[in-house]
């Protein structure tokens, strides 16, 4: 029997499970075989991973739980009032957005399940889905599982990584239903400036779509560039859900919180079915995360360590021939454009084979990322530690060019 046919189209094709071998580094066997072997994995877009970074009070928090026994229980399946009360507090300081904590926050394990669920209630088999790319991976399968399409729309790399109204259009059907946006952008680390979500919401309004933007970036901003929430932005907040992780700016991915922000009669329907879709999200991290949201200051300290990093990451691979990369606006990720050298899987590998690390291939990211890498520089507490590895990267690459014979 051919358990597969039985399946819907969105989840027949997928493979990288047990029985294919997978090389992507955030899945496969690869980035543990390069640890075992004494080499650096950075390919998780995951603060600190593998060091221990916790403030101390969010610690203690969750010990307390565990040591009372609080922690063996449930919360609402639509998340933790205090926790809700001071995610409302943080999205009124530094997303613009006044909301009711009873009715337009809903907690889930991780903005990931977060993502999928946003679009649950809009998604119907046909709707097409659009999706600036390069982008985060899940924004190109998620439609797909949910019956739909992800309709890529390329991001303008000359410009940066711009969204342009030109390509949007270019996109447009009569099926489109939903832009699906990453703000600021993994993996490029673009942050959309207020008149490219001006332009973004009038596109929206005019076309009658919906939104979903996941914000799981929004917190480490440089050289003083504005992050614009759209749902912030006159009539986006009735047809926007926004995404937010607790992961990257607190570096607290372990804890598998994340939240949506949306209005009332979005929220109606996915407190209706939450704990069909998410049951409900570990309480003992709840309390211990509500704690972090109105104690935020740790994450200057966080800012300060990956602003300094990115400058050196990106004066280590500036000059590099073949190799062109722009200063991260966001973020602790380094987006490459390798093409000259090969293609992403292939330089991939060499960098595994040459350097000891491990990074990403772009072409999880959508069409555009072919003939790019992404690099996280912010992995492990010792600053010099990814130094060392990011002067390796230089150095592979260096005889890569030279193999290639490739010239500035
Ligand atoms: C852009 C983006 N969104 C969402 C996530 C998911 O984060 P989490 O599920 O840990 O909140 C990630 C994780 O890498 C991400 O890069």
């Amino acid at each position: 029997m051919d358990i597969r046919a039985k399946m819907n189209a969105g989840f027949r094709d997928l493979e990288g499970g047990l029985f294919s071998k997978v090389e992507k580094a955030d899945v496969g066997g690869v980035a543990d075989e390069i640890v075992r072997l004494g080499g650096d994995m950075l390919g998780w877009a995951d603060p600190f991973m593998p060091d221990d970074r916790m403030p101390e009070e969010v610690k203690r928090i969750a010990i307390e739980r565990i040591e009372s026994g609080a922690c063996s229980h449930y919360t609402h399946p639509v998340g933790d009032m205090a926790l809700k009360e001071a995610i409302a507090r943080k999205l009124q300081r530094q997303n613009g957005l006044a909301v009711v904590p009873e009715r337009n926050i809903l907690i889930t394990p991780g903005s990931d399940s977060g993502l999928l669920f946003a679009m649950m209630p809009f998604i119907s088999p046909g709707d097409e889905v659009l999706v600036p790319d390069p982008s985060y991976p899940s924004n190109f399968l998620n439609p797909k599982l949910l019956g739909g399409k992800a309709v890529s729309v390329p991001l303008d790399e000359a410009a940066d990584f711009r969204l342009t109204r030109g390509a949007l259009e270019a996109a447009l059907t009569p099926s489109t239903k939903m832009v699906l946006l990453t703000n600021p952008n993994n993996p490029t680390a673009t942050v959309y400036s207020r008149e490219e979500m001006e332009m973004l919401a009038a596109f929206i309004l005019e076309h009658d779509l919906v939104a979903v933007v996941d914000q799981a970036f929004e917190d480490f901003i440089y050289d003083g560039r504005e992050m614009v929430t759209l749902a912030s932005l006159p009539g986006m907040w009735e047809r926007t859900v926004t995404v937010f992780s607790v992961s990257k700016g607190m570096a607290l991915s372990g804890t598998r919180v994340g939240y949506l922000v949306a209005e009332d009669h979005i929220m109606d329907v996915m407190y209706g079915c939450a704990v069909n879709v998410i049951g409900t999200t570990n309480s003992t991290f709840q309390a211990a995360t509500a704690y972090a949201f109105d104690h935020p200051e740790f994450m200057e300290e966080y800012k300060a360590i990956f602003d300094a990093r990115r400058r050196r990451v990106h004066d280590i691979l500036s000059g590099i021939p073949g190799v062109t990369v722009r200063m991260p606006q966001s973020g602790f990720l380094i987006w490459a454009d390798v093409s000259h050298l090969g293609s992403a899987e292939e330089v991939a590998a060499y960098l595994i084979e040459e350097a000891k690390v491990c990074i990403n291939a772009g072409t999880a990211y959508g069409k555009q990322g072919a003939g790019h890498l992404r690099i996280v520089y912010g992995c492990f507490a010792d600053s010099g530690r990814i130094y060392a590895a990011m002067e390796r990267v230089r150095e592979a690459l260096l005889k890569l060019g030279r193999e290639k014979n490739v010239r500035a």
